[in-house]
């Protein structure tokens, strides 16, 4: 059976993105407004954007060149590393808008394809355009037959991201006809490539952790459906995705598909600004999510909710997470950019409700915790002071394990979700006529030039 293509054909590519790189028209951003800097006798004018909504931006980059100075901004509190118009969060508001449309809206009124389309393209496709895009990532879900033989070599108690790390990095060495990032249609390519193949990755992940053969994709299911029955069908019997469950894993990969320029996406956009190929773009994006400050956290705070186990020990780890000298935080609370309830958050525990009516689980004591414990620490002024509150990972491990996937496997569906973020990203950064290689300096804290000494003087 020949695939359907799987890149748009070349009308289909906007011919704009194939024009030479043009200076950034910044006209838009101009105000006229400037930061006056005044130092070493000096008083610099510095130029100031604004951006259709959101904190306008001091423009610093010729700052080095005119003072020798550095900016200082350790986690990158109060910098803008890029302009985007993908995802805009409203910190304050608790608002979270994929290229405009709130959250809340494409959760409950889209699904996750259409989505990725949107976050890919700007806008929400026609009928005719998203009959070709869900066509083409329908059909391209299947991964090279070797990359299974690739994956044996791990140990099957490996952790699934270990395997989600070698495997997406592992395309590269798979698909060398969608590597060369400045032919758009080999980006296309391999941008619709990851979106295809990256549920079938990770359940094959899943698979082999449990020890069960893996189950290969099929063209009649959509995509969270493909993506659980590769998960939870065996060869024994036939295996029925509950619709509902369906629905609400889609409404999960919504949630977690973008989000601004977090720690993974600003990892991708950093390797990719130095030419690597798509695919170890977003294996060390993968990589960078893994940590528990960022999407290891959902996996974190069920474990943090099964380690407190009763509601009447939440003080005790109230009182921990209080404690300067204990590291101990709650795991799934809290945000750089929320200062305000986590627009997903609310979304999220919707579907866990849902889900866990569909399945029937009355009294789930984890949620129990979980819902004692947000109400607590959103009445004690520690966690009102410091404006936390429940994010995204706090709900989704719940939802997750009712759905009955491991912990191990929470940030793989996270990982899943945001790759169609990571890649829009990416390419957005490789269209820009202003990247440049992503190369920070620092404030240097070592030793001053001194003399080697032989080791017989020293
Ligand atoms: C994600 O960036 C993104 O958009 C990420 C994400 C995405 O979609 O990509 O939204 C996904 O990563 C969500 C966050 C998941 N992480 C967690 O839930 C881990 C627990 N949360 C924290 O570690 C923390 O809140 C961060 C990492 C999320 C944010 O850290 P910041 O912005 O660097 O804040 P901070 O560490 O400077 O904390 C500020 C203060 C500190 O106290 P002081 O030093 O001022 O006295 O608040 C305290 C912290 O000790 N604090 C917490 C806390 N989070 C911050 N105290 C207890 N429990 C917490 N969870």
């Amino acid at each position: 059976m020949e695939a359907a293509p799987l890149g748009p054909t070349d009308q289909q590519i906007n011919v704009k993105e194939q024009v030479e790189k043009m200076t950034k028209d910044r006209s838009a951003h101009q105000t006229n407004d400037v930061a006056k800097l005044e130092v070493d006798g000096k008083t610099l004018e510095l130029p100031i954007y604004k951006g259709v909504v959101g904190p306008r931006a001091i423009d610093v980059s010729k700052l080095y060149g005119q003072t020798g100075l550095f900016t200082f901004d350790p986690g990158f509190t109060s910098t803008a590393s890029c302009d985007s118009d993908i995802t805009y969060i409203d910190g304050d508001k608790g608002e979270l808008l994929y290229r405009g449309y709130p959250i809340e809206q494409l959760a409950d009124k889209g699904d996750f394809l259409e989505t990725a389309y949107l976050l890919l393209n700007g806008d929400l496709p026609s009928k005719a355009e998203f009959a070709e895009f869900s066509k083409a990532i329908t059909n391209h879900t299947m991964v090279h037959e070797q990359m299974q033989y690739f994956m044996r070599g791990f140990r099957r108690d490996a952790h699934p991201m270990a395997i989600m790390v070698g495997m997406v990095g592992a395309l590269s060495a798979f698909y060398h006809d969608s590597t060369d990032i400045n032919d758009p249609k080999q980006r296309m390519i391999a941008s619709r490539r990851m979106i295809a193949k990256i549920p079938t990755i990770a359940a094959m992940a899943y698979k082999y952790s449990v020890g069960q053969p893996m189950v290969y994709p099929r063209n009649d299911l959509g995509y969270a459906e493909n993506f659980l029955h590769m998960c939870f069908a065996v060869p024994a019997e036939e295996y029925k995705v509950n619709p509902v469950i369906a629905r609400a894993m889609d409404k999960i990969f919504i949630l977690h598909a973008d989000h601004e320029q977090n720690a993974s996406t600003s990892t991708v956009r950093l390797a990719g600004s130095s030419g690597a190929n798509p695919f170890a773009c977003m294996a060390a994006g993968i990589a960078c999510l893994w940590g528990p400050a960022h999407g290891g956290a959902n996996e974190a705070a069920l474990n943090m909710l099964q380690e407190i186990g009763t509601v009447d020990r939440i003080p005790e780890f109230v009182a921990k997470a209080k404690d300067k000298d204990d590291p101990f935080r709650l795991m799934g609370f809290g945000h750089r950019v929320y200062k305000n309830y986590d627009p997903r958050a609310t979304v999220m525990q919707q579907a866990c409700h849902e889900v866990l009516k569909e399945l029937g689980i009355k009294d789930d004591p984890l949620l129990d915790v979980a819902m004692e414990l947000e109400k607590i620490a959103l009445n004690d002024p520690y966690f009102i002071e410091k404006k936390l509150y429940p994010n995204i990972d706090f709900y989704s491990g719940i939802t997750l394990k009712a759905l009955g996937f491991p912990t191990t496997m929470f940030t793989v569906l996270f990982a899943l979700a945001r790759t169609v973020g990571w890649v829009a990203q990416w390419n957005e950064m490789i269209q820009d006529p202003e990247q440049r290689i992503g190369r920070p300096r620092q404030l240097y804290n070592g030793a001053a030039s001194r003399d080697y000494t032989d080791i017989a003087k020293r």
